[in-house]
């Protein structure tokens, strides 16, 4: 039997207090419904059907190609989703019908495999995740009978005492017969506490029919639901610990696992070494060797094998192989440093390229820029590349020596071999293996200083 996937996210989740859909909220970089869609790849879901209704278009956008959508515009609960959904998956009465929520981003396909393996043992028309935990309050409570068999789910608003005190919840997440479930779908009523159409009924409606079902127990980690900011910020707890677990297990050397924030979509090669305070944001890429940290934010970028950064911000830049990077420098975007290249303390780097080995070592900008390999930027020397109406760019060959406090007014450029005294300010090109000056001679006042002493002794016998 095929597994079809159905994705209920049509909810509004008031209590996020948030403009953005629920499911659209980040756990690692990634949205709750991403998560959860990775999930159902994992168990190899041949098709993957999202229930979409607040947000819709921006949820719907949010999805891969290959996820389809459909649209419950009244939310008239979880049954009434599933019903839309089977009616845009066409016939699904030969088919596994996988019901998850959107909000369960901790879900993994770990957990999917133990519930369809149940399935696919027994051949129930339904299998369930269920958890124990100590508080269940708000959630659905899992009925067995003296055998253990599962008879029904109770809504905790529809509960009775004894059944409030029942501690095994239903986690939401279901495998269906996909004959049975459209049948009995046909029949749910709302006829509850919340006047809503519960999927849930479906459960007790197999148990009256004598249908055999499956109640798995997980963990709750995998199945908690996020409904609120404080339960978003457990999720990114729980995921960014099992993000650097996970890298640890294949080498990756990590000072403090609490401490480092890896999106989902960044790969770390085994023997870098990740330091407290790193966050790496989006798509990172980290070679072996490299040792990053302490306190970088990286976002969209790339760090070379046995590459150094500490106390920096790299966003949309390729850091490479062998290169320095801070403390303190900040390249902001499209930089590109080459191989045994240097970026140094308060240096501010735009859209530049440096060569193999060249250094802007201290207290430098260089935006719109490209120096070619082993040249040296002296300390505090700056493009001037905005003219207040346009960018221009500056070129500076190989084996150049700007000289410290060197005011590079672009477009301009410097040649190969060559070099500009400390202090000049560029305004033209400066040709292959010259030096170029632009300073006003030196003057010097002999006896200056006395002459300031006598004035300040006047000053105080005043
Ligand atoms: C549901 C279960 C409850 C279970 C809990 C686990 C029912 C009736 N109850 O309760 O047994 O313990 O999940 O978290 O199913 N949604 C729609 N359309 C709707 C209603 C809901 O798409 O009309 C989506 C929501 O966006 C959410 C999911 O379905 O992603 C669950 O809905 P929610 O309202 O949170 O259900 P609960 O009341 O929590
Ligand atoms: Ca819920």
């Amino acid at each position: 039997m095929a597994v079809k996937a159905v994705i209920m996210a049509a909810g509004q989740g008031t209590r996020m207090k948030s403009d953005l859909p629920k499911v659209l909220h980040q756990v690692a970089g990634r949205s709750m419904v991403g998560w959860v869609i990775a999930a159902a790849r994992e168990v190899g879901a041949t098709r993957i059907m999202v229930v979409v209704g607040h947000g819709a278009d921006a949820v719907a956008a949010d999805l891969p190609d290959d996820v389809d959508s459909c649209l419950q515009a009244e939310q008239l609960g979880t049954g009434h989703a599933v019903q839309i959904a089977i009616e845009a998956l066409g016939d699904v009465s030969s088919d596994t019908v996988l019901v998850l929520s959107g909000d369960t981003p901790l879900l993994e396909g770990s957990s999917l495999k133990s519930l369809l393996a149940a399935f696919d043992h027994d051949h129930p028309a339904a299998a369930l995740l269920a958890a124990n935990i100590d508080d269940p309050t708000g959630y659905g409570r899992v009925l067995r009978d003296g055998a253990g068999q599962v008879i029904g789910i109770v809504e905790h608003k529809d509960a009775t005492d004894v059944q409030l005190a029942v501690t095994e919840i239903n986690a939401g997440i279901y495998a269906f017969d996909g004959k049975q479930l459209t049948l009995a779908l046909n029949d749910l009523t709302n006829d509850n506490a919340q006047g809503e159409y519960y999927l849930t009924d479906v459960v007790a409606s197999f148990a009256g029919q004598g249908l055999p079902m499956a109640g798995i127990r997980t963990d709750f980690d995998q199945v908690a639901g996020v409904n609120s900011q404080a339960h978003l910020a457990d999720a990114n707890q729980v995921m960014r610990r099992r993000i650097a677990l996970g890298l640890m297990e294949t080498g990756v050397w990590i000072q403090d696992p609490d401490q480092v924030f890896i999106s989902a979509e960044t790969s770390i090669e085994p023997g870098a070494h990740i330091f407290a305070g790193v966050h790496f944001v989006g798509r990172c890429a980290v070679g072996a060797d490299a040792q990053i940290g302490p306190d970088v934010f990286a976002d969209d970028s790339r760090f070379g094998q046995a590459s150094m950064v500490s106390y920096s911000v790299v966003r949309n830049s390729v850091v490479g192989e062998q290169v320095s990077v801070g403390p303190y420098a900040s390249l902001r975007s499209g930089v590109v440093l080459e191989a045994g290249s240097r970026a140094g303390t308060f240096v501010e780097l735009k859209n530049t390229r440096l060569g193999e080995r060249a250094t802007v070592a201290h207290l430098s900008y260089m935006g719109d820029a490209t120096v070619g390999a082993d040249s040296n930027i002296g300390a505090g020397a700056i493009t001037c590349n905005y003219d207040g109406v346009e960018k221009h760019a500056t070129e500076i060959g190989a084996r150049v020596l700007i000289g410290s406090d060197t005011m590079l007014v672009a477009p301009v450029s410097v040649g190969d071999d060559a070099m500009t005294g400390a202090g000049s300010t560029i305004t033209r090109n400066v040709a292959a293996g010259s030096l170029a000056v632009e300073r006003s001679a030196q003057r010097e006042i002999a006896g200056y200083a006395d002459r300031i002493g006598k004035r300040r002794r006047e000053k105080e016998e005043r």
